[in-house]
């Protein structure tokens, strides 16, 4: 009698796990999702990298901002210059040489100026182009330059600040050809 009231207890122990497991299944079980809950939009990648194409090629070029330029504002622009440099004519050298006359002019050419072996021993002149990556980034188109100076990024502000050093000159540069129309 003994032995089967202990089995009986054993049987209805093991019966009443296994319910309980069943019943957790049913409660939680979870049928797997066909998509993922939070669908995360993601461009077509050529298509994306199209438009970033696009926007590049649509950056004004050096001529197309110099032909809008305002001279004025970068006259301000300037005022990151004054400190070195003197623009007007006759105007002094002071840590950099006076750059009345500097648009198309030889590099390194203002007499009584001494300049680094970087920029003294450069050819040719500066041009649009020219002063428009210099100033961008004084160290990388000159290294070894002694122009303590980090550079212009925006593109308009170069392009404003050219168009006053051009102004400011006995006779300024024609500005760049105007580009052949787009067809
Ligand atoms: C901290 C002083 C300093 C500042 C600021 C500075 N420059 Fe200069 N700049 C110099 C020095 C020094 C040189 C001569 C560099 C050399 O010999 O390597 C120079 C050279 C130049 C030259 C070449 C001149 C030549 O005769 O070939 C130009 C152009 C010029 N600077 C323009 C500018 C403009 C524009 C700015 C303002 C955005 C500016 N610099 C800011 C110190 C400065």
């Amino acid at each position: 009698m003994e032995l089967n009231k202990i089995l009986a207890g054993v049987l209805v122990a093991v019966l009443v796990v296994i319910g309980i497991s069943n019943l957790s299944d049913v409660l939680y079980h979870q049928e797997p999702l066909e998509q993922n809950a939070y669908v995360v939009e993601v461009e077509d990648a050529t298509a994306a990298a199209g438009a970033v194409a696009a926007v590049v090629e649509d950056l004004p070029s050096l001529g197309e901002l110099l032909a809008v330029a305002d001279a004025s504002k970068g006259a301000k622009v300037f005022k990151k210059c004054a400190a070195c440099h003197s623009v007007d004519n006759g105007g002094a050298h002071k840590t950099g040489p006076n750059l009345y006359n500097i648009v198309g002019a030889a590099k390194a050419g203002k007499a009584g100026f001494s300049y680094s072996s970087a920029l003294a021993d450069m050819d040719g002149e500066w041009s649009y182009e020219n002063l428009d990556a210099f100033l961008k980034k004084p160290k990388d188109y000159a290294p070894g330059t002694k122009m303590a100076f980090a550079g212009l990024k925006k593109p308009e502000q170069r392009a404003a600040l050219i168009a006053y050093l051009r102004e400011n000159s006995d006779v300024p540069l024609a500005l760049p050809a105007a580009l052949p129309a787009a067809e």
